[in-house]
């Protein structure tokens, strides 16, 4: 288990973009393994977007010289949050449902390439040891609230 905010954070985009592979590839899977694998995969995002908003990006907002690309990336959680539903009220063999898959997946590697290139920087030269320890508590401690809601 990571003991550094930006590792654990990178595991767990890391395990959501390994989700969104093996939907992309699993053209082959049965229908029930596909339900499985986007109810897992609804759930890491939200899970994650949430406790990455509340925890990281509120530390940021209050100390980043760069807020704006903060912002921007909240509008981008929010774009993916609006995506879900749409995915998950369609059906698995619908042809619609893998277009729909497609662009949600390019809107979330989008959003984790710049989250951890130009965010995860400003946060390296901010980050200091105790900030650290406390961002990995309030974050384990907000996807576990998350938990309970999902
Ligand atoms: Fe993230
Ligand atoms: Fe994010």
């Amino acid at each position: 288990m990571a003991n550094d905010i930006l590792d654990m954070l990178r595991e767990d985009h890391k395990k959501v973009l390994d989700l969104i592979d093996s939907l992309q590839e699993g053209g082959e899977g049965t229908v029930k393994s596909r339900q499985n694998n986007f109810s897992r995969l609804k759930k890491e995002l939200l899970q994650h977007m949430h406790a990455e908003e509340t925890v990281f990006y509120t530390w940021l907002l209050d100390n980043a010289d760069d807020r704006e690309i903060v912002l921007e990336a909240m509008e981008e959680h929010a774009a993916v949050k609006m995506a879900l539903p749409g995915i998950e009220h369609t059906d698995v063999s619908d042809e619609h449902w893998e277009p729909k898959l497609k662009v949600m997946g390019e809107m979330v590697r989008h959003h984790i390439e710049e989250e951890e290139d130009q965010i995860f920087e400003q946060a390296e030269q901010l980050m200091e040891e105790e900030i650290n320890d406390n961002l990995v508590k309030d974050f384990k401690q907000a996807k576990r609230a998350t938990e309970i809601t999902v």
